[in-house]
């Protein structure tokens, strides 16, 4: 690994870590922070948001790649996840099919506040996803 992406991916993680403390998860008490690298080097955030009606809330992940899409950013290259306990958690089955539809080969980095990571693609995470190609029905 190049010492430029281990900085980035330093820089990726702090920013995930530090949307942990936006979270706002008073019905799970499970705080998540997630930070998506785009192409263009820029980083963007998200963390849960969770609701009184509970399947209406959002994971961390979605609530980043939101925005970053909002922002008119659609090419990412890694995403940082970070909780502040337990061990380094994946993304749900729901962000690996909506992470796959902009970046089926995205690295994924998970951290906790104790220091602990691991690392996937979302490849490995969600093996045959389902991708716009699979409407194209003029194939
Ligand atoms: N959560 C995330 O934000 N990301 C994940 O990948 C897993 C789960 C949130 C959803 C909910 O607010 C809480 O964690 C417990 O499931």
């Amino acid at each position: 690994m190049s010492v430029g992406r281990e900085a980035d991916d330093r820089v990726l993680c702090t920013a995930a870590m530090e949307a942990v403390s936006n979270a706002y998860a008073p019905y799970s008490r499970f705080r998540v922070g997630a930070a998506l690298r785009c192409e263009d080097g820029t980083v963007i955030t998200g963390c849960n948001v969770e609701n009184a009606s509970y399947p209406a809330g959002i994971c961390a992940e979605r609530v980043a790649l939101g925005s970053a899409v909002a922002s008119g950013r659609r090419s990412f290259s890694a995403l940082a996840v970070a909780t502040d306990r337990g061990e380094p958690a994946p993304p749900c089955g729901i962000c690996r099919q909506v992470l796959a539809e902009f970046a089926p080969d995205l690295r994924i980095i998970s951290v906790t506040q104790a220091g602990e990571s691991r690392e996937w693609t979302l490849a490995e995470l969600l093996p045959s996803p389902f991708t716009p190609e699979w409407l194209d029905t003029s194939a």
